[in-house]
């Protein structure tokens, strides 16, 4: 076993855990986010990703150790408080959520792409999407809603 300290959502949360652990399963069985999707336990979903850093990674392949020191955030962290971040909420005003088994991924992989930046190209838009395999096929809505989302930060920032 291994203490293990990580910077989750801005919270501190310390277990004694398997040094194999994944961070996926820290997440979801050890601080019971379970946001963080389970799709294929392999790399190859994307269902299971996570900020880390500011960046997307995939929780499944990733233990949970190598993410001690880092800044840590789930689907769980991406609202300000009741406020939706604009991907959020673009998602759920162009009916993208079908199942939503897919949701949380795209939504932290939209917000990447978003908060960096804010007027993506149809092809950035599509790249963005494909990092999470949608179940329910659902993908022009939630292309629709990345644009909308888009369009939404625009307004904020510039006006
Ligand atoms: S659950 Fe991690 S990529 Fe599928
Ligand atoms: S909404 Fe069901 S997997 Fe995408």
């Amino acid at each position: 076993m291994k203490i293990l300290n990580l910077n989750i959502n801005g919270v501190i949360h310390t277990k004694a855990v398997p040094a194999t652990m994944t961070l996926l399963d820290f997440l979801r069985e050890e601080v019971g986010l379970t946001g963080t999707k389970n799709g294929c336990d392999s790399g190859e979903c994307g269902c299971c990703t996570v900020m880390i850093d500011s960046k997307p990674m995939l929780s499944c392949i990733m233990l949970a150790l190598e993410a001690e020191r880092c800044d840590i955030t789930t689907i769980e962290g991406i609202a300000n408080g009741n406020d939706l971040h604009p991907v959020q909420e673009a998602m759920v005003e162009k009916g993208a959520i079908q199942c939503g088994y897919c949701t949380p991924a795209m939504v932290i992989n939209g917000v990447h792409l978003l908060e960096n930046n804010d007027n993506p190209s149809e092809t950035q838009v599509k790249e963005c999407i494909s990092a999470t395999v949608c179940r329910c096929t659902g993908y022009n809505s939630i292309e629709k809603a990345m644009h909308s989302a888009a369009s939404k930060m625009r307004k904020a920032r510039h006006g």
